[in-house]
């Protein structure tokens, strides 16, 4: 072998790319180009998000109604016409269930609609009272006396041979 085939042999390298394409091209780095799009693109669906949770949640009631669950409360035969209520807890609210003069059940939310206290049922006196701001309700919810704006809220009863069963909530009137 000659030397000048020795000297091919040896031939120059090529210079390398520019480090900037190089790290462009390979897969793992990251460049400030990627950086910016993987920041800009991260921001804009953090963006739509803010901007698409509000609407998907005032949107989901109407989409898929509240289910209710159906609970038997009390007994038709243990009530009297405006006699001693059967309290009891639904969907977390603390309730009571009455006998109206009628012989109908009828059933509330024992939260007042001012501002939330606890109202009691008197049946000497046949009106649910709130203790907070005197407020006082008939025996079918209607505010009697006092400050609140609404009636109480009445739940949906149902009778069942002799069970009397709640089963939803009943929409404000209005
Ligand atoms: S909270 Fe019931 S009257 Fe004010």
């Amino acid at each position: 072998m000659g030397e000048t085939e020795e000297k091919k042999d040896k031939a120059v390298p090529e210079p390398e790319k520019p480090a900037a394409e190089d790290d462009y091209d390979s897969p793992g780095a990251v460049t400030r180009r990627r950086f910016l799009t993987v920041t800009f693109a991260g921001a804009t669906a953090i963006g739509l998000g803010a901007l698409v949770a509000p609407l998907a949640r005032y949107a989901y009631p109407i989409l898929k109604p509240e289910v209710f669950e159906k609970l038997q409360v009390a007994t038709i035969s243990s009530l009297t016409p405006l006699g001693p209520g059967v309290n009891f807890e639904y969907q977390e609210i603390p309730a009571q269930l009455i006998m109206l003069e009628d012989g109908t059940p009828a059933a509330y939310s024992l939260i007042c609609p001012h501002l939330g206290c606890i109202v009691k049922w008197v049946p000497k006196d046949s009106l649910f009272e709130c203790p907070c701001h005197a407020a006082k309700f008939t025996p079918d919810g209607a505010v009697a006396a006092g400050p609140p704006p609404r009636p109480l809220t009445k739940l949906t009863t149902k009778v069942d041979g002799d069970a009397v069963y709640v089963e939803g909530v009943e929409p404000e009137e209005g």
